[in-house]
């Protein structure tokens, strides 16, 4: 009995100090439709106000390959933010962003290993807005190739895992795409049906053919 226990208290010890930034699953999902874009979204509202909260958009009855649009709102504090369109840190395309001045720079990503992601190609975008104030910064993209990569891609209509991540490190060159960063302080994931990020796929092609970033 007394070994059990001593065996449990050691695999706590072990389970506790090899997680320092444990994942993340507690975020909550919702649709939020948006009178400014006129868009409807799948929103991820974090748990703690420290964390941003992305929404996604993809048209409706469309099957994949289609564009998809990401809004990411963050925190000032948050010096980069990343998402992971097949729900983990390598091979998928990352969506990532940090702020620089007043606008944001975005920045497609693609990780073999868990080290700095490098340039993805196979995904780009455009920007369809973006914003700071006092307390956030946020930036609205649509993305060509992020619902279909090489080993994966989007369901709609069964349940998809995304997962995000952020850094409260500046980084290296915030005017560039390329620019190096340091690792993420938080990890976080989630999964959801893409229901709530459905839209008339004219309404949706057509909002970001108008926006001009
Ligand atoms: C310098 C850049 C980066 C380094 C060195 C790095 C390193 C790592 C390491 C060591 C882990 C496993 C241990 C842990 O959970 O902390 C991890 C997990 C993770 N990373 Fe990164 N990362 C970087 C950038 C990114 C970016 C840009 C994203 C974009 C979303 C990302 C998303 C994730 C996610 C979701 C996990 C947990 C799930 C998984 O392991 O796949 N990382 N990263
Ligand atoms: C600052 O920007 C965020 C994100 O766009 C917004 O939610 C918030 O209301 C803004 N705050 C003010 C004071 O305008």
């Amino acid at each position: 009995m007394a070994f059990t226990t001593l065996l449990a208290l050691l695999l706590l010890t072990l389970g506790a100090s090899a997680s320092p930034a444990a994942l993340d699953k507690r975020q909550t999902t919702s649709r939020y439709c948006s009178s400014t874009t006129s868009l409807c979204y799948l929103q991820i509202t974090p748990r703690a106000a420290s964390i941003p909260t992305f929404r996604i958009a993809v048209p409706d009855g469309a099957s994949v390959p289609f564009d998809t649009v990401l809004e990411i709102i963050a925190p000032v504090a948050v010096n980069w933010a990343g998402f992971a369109w097949g729900g983990s840190m390598s091979l998928n395309p990352l969506t990532v962003a940090w702020p620089n001045g007043n606008k944001a720079t975005v920045s497609s990503r693609w990780s073999t290993a868990r080290t700095m992601p490098g340039t993805y190609s196979s995904a780009t975008y455009k920007t369809l807005s973006t914003s700071r104030n006092a307390t956030h910064w946020s930036v609205e993209v649509a993305c060509t190739g992020c619902s279909k990569w090489s080993g994966g891609q989007l369901s709609t209509s069964s349940i998809n895992t995304f997962a995000w991540a952020l850094s409260r490190t500046a980084v290296q060159q915030p005017s560039s795409a390329s620019s190096s960063f340091s690792i993420h302080n938080n990890v976080g994931m989630f999964s959801s049906e893409l229901k709530d990020a459905k839209n008339p796929a004219a309404a949706f092609s057509s909002y970001i053919k108008t926006a001009t970033g």
